[in-house]
């Protein structure tokens, strides 16, 4: 199976997320990371517990990590995801402990223990724990095996200014410095997500599973879309970090780029925007992956398929 370490602000998307990489074989989930994004750390790292026990996982390793973005104030968004961040269904506290070591530790740990190019890192909120662990310890840059990310977003615009998506926006210095790492970087931006809506039919399908996790995810669902209905009128709500573990999965479901991507650390105007050379007009080395088209129905059709498993 491959290795893979969840770098997640749950957050109901990174919930799914989370449950998609739980149900999968061919995925060994090595930790959970926790970082402060949608909501402060002390929610993240509790709801990450929380999805793992609905999973019926409670052996999942979860850590906690950074408490604030690198230099910039943490911004959070219980706007969109709720007071707790996992608002929707009402899961029980967790029983399973948080593991005592730092993430950041964790990180850099298991990377320097496995061998090289067999870990996949796969951030779902600001990238200030993966940023850390580059600053950290240097030496695990050429030992990642990849990096599937969720954030940014391009010709779709942005979703928390009109330059800038959320977990690029939380922490654009620490997404700098892993645009900049040299690692093989891949990139699920809204321009993919955007086009993963939660229709009604989509959340249907996981009433029909009949378990407690379908009944949790329809929960999660209906909590989540109502802010993009409401705001936006569309028929269901964006689900995010599902596609960074879908396309471990099914890469063939997505198609895009690779290009070179920076991030703008210094405009308040444009603060953690993506300026991706989609037209290849500039002579920067191309440095990232960036996907830009889903075949949705394929994307929830193995959505639906694996959290049946659980
Ligand atoms: C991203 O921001 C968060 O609110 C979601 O969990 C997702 O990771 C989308 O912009
Ligand atoms: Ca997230």
């Amino acid at each position: 199976a491959r290795k893979i370490i969840i770098d997640t602000d749950p957050g109901q998307d990174d919930a799914i997320a989370i449950l998609l990489a739980l149900a999968s074989p061919e995925l060994e989930v090595l930790g959970l990371t926790a970082v402060a994004g949608n909501v402060p750390l002390a929610l993240t790292e509790k709801n990450a517990r929380k999805i793992c026990e609905l999973a019926g996982r409670s052996e999942t390793k979860v850590f906690a990590g950074a408490s604030r973005p690198l230099i910039r104030q943490l911004v959070t968004a219980e706007y969109v995801h709720g007071k707790t961040g996992l608002d929707g269904p009402s899961l029980p506290d967790p029983k399973m402990e948080l593991q005592p070591q730092h993430a950041v530790d964790f990180v850099v740990e298991t990377l320097m223990r496995e061998e090289p190019g067999t870990v996949t890192l796969c951030p779902l909120g600001p990238l200030t724990n993966i940023a850390l662990a580059l600053i950290r310890e240097p030496k695990i840059a050429p030992r990642i095996k990849e990096i599937v990310l969720m954030g940014g977003g391009f010709f779709e615009g942005g979703n928390v200014t009109p330059a800038a998506e959320f977990n690029i926006y939380v922490d654009p210095h620490a997404a700098d410095v892993v645009l900049k790492s040299g690692v093989p970087i891949v990139i699920m931006p809204l321009d993919v997500t955007h086009k993963a809506l939660t229709t009604r039919g989509r959340i249907d399908a996981f009433r029909k599973l009949g378990t407690k996790v379908g009944d949790a995810t329809v929960a999660l669902l209906e909590f989540f879309e109502r802010f993009d209905e409401e705001k936006y009128g569309t028929d269901g709500g964006p689900l995010h970090d599902p596609c960074v573990i879908a396309y471990l999965l099914k890469p063939e479901l997505f198609k895009g780029r690779t290009v070179n991507v920076e991030v703008e650390t210094a405009s308040e105007l444009a603060m953690g925007m993506t300026v991706i050379d989609w037209w290849g007009v500039t002579n920067r080395a191309k440095n990232a992956t960036v996907m830009r088209y889903i075949d949705a129905d394929g994307f929830f059709a193995l959505l639906v398929e694996r959290l049946g498993r659980l």
